[in-house]
């Protein structure tokens, strides 16, 4: 209604509400290495089209009559009410795309009252971060480093800094095959941007003291040892659950036997993910994962989704499929290219639009009560 009536004054959205023709408005304002690291993927891009052939592969049934005129699109996790089942997914470097970078991204979420997980790999520091985020949710993802005293002072200071949820993403522990930044030589942290988290860190500091050359080349070859490289082991989730006060969730999880160790190891949730196509090439597309994983570990975890999700249909397909809730991302990551923190709460805007419209024509009041009997599939 909003939009129409501005159109009444003659004015049109500077941004399309087509949440999947951002990309291409933003590959004429980024550069060719920063679109590319943004929109690629892993390999020849299967895992990515696979992502959205298998929201493809589900039909919404509406139903008729059925009361939806109000609302309710709130839902809870770890005991926090949130306005959607929406957070917007741990992205890195975000100032490669707009020189606000992060600062942008958790004001607009503030806004929204929808949880930024912030990455590891953010250009910008945890505390930066908190602060422009204020009083809005917020958690923090964590790239697992190889060291524990680094690792503890990480988790110290998102703890200290009002990050509630701890992230772990799992399927990024090393870089994988993607040929259009391997093309351009291009990996944004060897440029220093995306280790203003650890190069703010005392831990990390002075692990850097201790080697022989102390200048930039040498501290970025320290991150990337640090935070790329090793796997960890179901085991060593003790010693996160010892550092880490609060609710744990693994991201990156596509078998239901990893769901099932996430749970037996204590954990609090998972995002069934497989990083929007950028790690597995010929991998499963997440939405095919996500049915049977709610289905074996729903009770006992909270399952978040992401990976492919464009528009208000896809959060519910997600929802109806078992998800609690979906992270957005490339999204907002064109919404940030594009208009900064507008560009950010522009998209989010517009996907709550289409999420609270597209159900409430499929026949539905309550987001958080979907099931499988809303969708088809064929
Ligand atoms: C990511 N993703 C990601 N995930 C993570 O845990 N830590 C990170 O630092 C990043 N960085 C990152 C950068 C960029 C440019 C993209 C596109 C993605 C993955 C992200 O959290 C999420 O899983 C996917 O983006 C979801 O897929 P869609 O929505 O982009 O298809």
């Amino acid at each position: 209604n909003e939009i129409y009536l501005q159109g009444l004054a003659g004015t049109t959205p500077a941004l399309s509400t087509d949440l999947t023709a951002l990309e291409e408005s933003a590959a004429a304002v980024l550069t060719p290495e920063a679109l590319g690291y943004v929109a690629g993927g892993a390999g020849a891009g299967a895992t990515m089209r696979a992502n959205r052939e298998a929201f493809d592969r589900w039909k919404i049934v509406p139903r008729m009559l059925t009361g939806a005129t109000d609302r309710d699109l709130t839902t809870t996790l770890f005991g926090a009410e949130l306005p959607a089942p929406v957070l917007l997914a741990p992205v890195g470097v975000q100032s490669i795309v707009h020189p606000d970078g992060e600062l942008a991204t958790a004001r607009a979420a503030a806004g929204m009252g929808l949880p930024m997980i912030l990455s590891t790999a953010s250009t910008r520091t945890i505390e930066q971060v908190a602060e422009a985020n204020g009083d809005g949710p917020r958690w923090f993802q964590l790239y697992w480093p190889n060291d524990q005293d680094v690792t503890a002072s990480i988790l110290e200071r998102a703890h200290k800094a009002g990050y509630t949820t701890l992230v772990v993403t799992l399927d990024t522990w090393s870089l994988a095959w993607r040929p259009r930044d391997l093309d351009r030589a291009y990996l944004p942290f060897i440029r220093n941007e995306g280790t203003a988290i650890a190069m703010s860190d005392p831990a990390f500091r002075a692990r850097l003291a201790k080697t022989p050359e102390d200048d930039a080349a040498t501290a970025i070859l320290q991150w990337v040892g640090m935070f790329t490289g090793t796997d960890h082991s179901w085991d060593q989730l003790v010693v996160l659950r010892e550092l880490w006060d609060g609710p744990i969730v693994l991201k990156g999880i596509q078998h239901v036997d990893d769901a099932r160790r996430a749970a037996d190891a204590g954990m609090n949730g998972v995002v069934v993910s497989n990083h929007g196509g950028r790690q597995v090439d010929g991998a499963l597309g997440a939405l095919e994962a996500l049915p049977g994983i709610a289905q074996a570990v729903g009770d006992q975890l909270e399952v978040l989704f992401d990976s492919g999700v464009r528009t208000g249909s896809d959060v519910i397909k997600a929802l109806a499929l078992g998800a609690k809730a979906v992270l957005l991302g490339r999204p907002f990551v064109y919404g940030l290219a594009l208009g900064g923190e507008d560009g950010v709460r522009h998209v989010l805007r517009s996907l709550l639009a289409d999420l609270d419209l597209t159900l409430a024509l499929a026949g539905h009041r309550t987001a958080a009560a979907l099931t499988p009997s809303a969708l088809v599939r064929g």
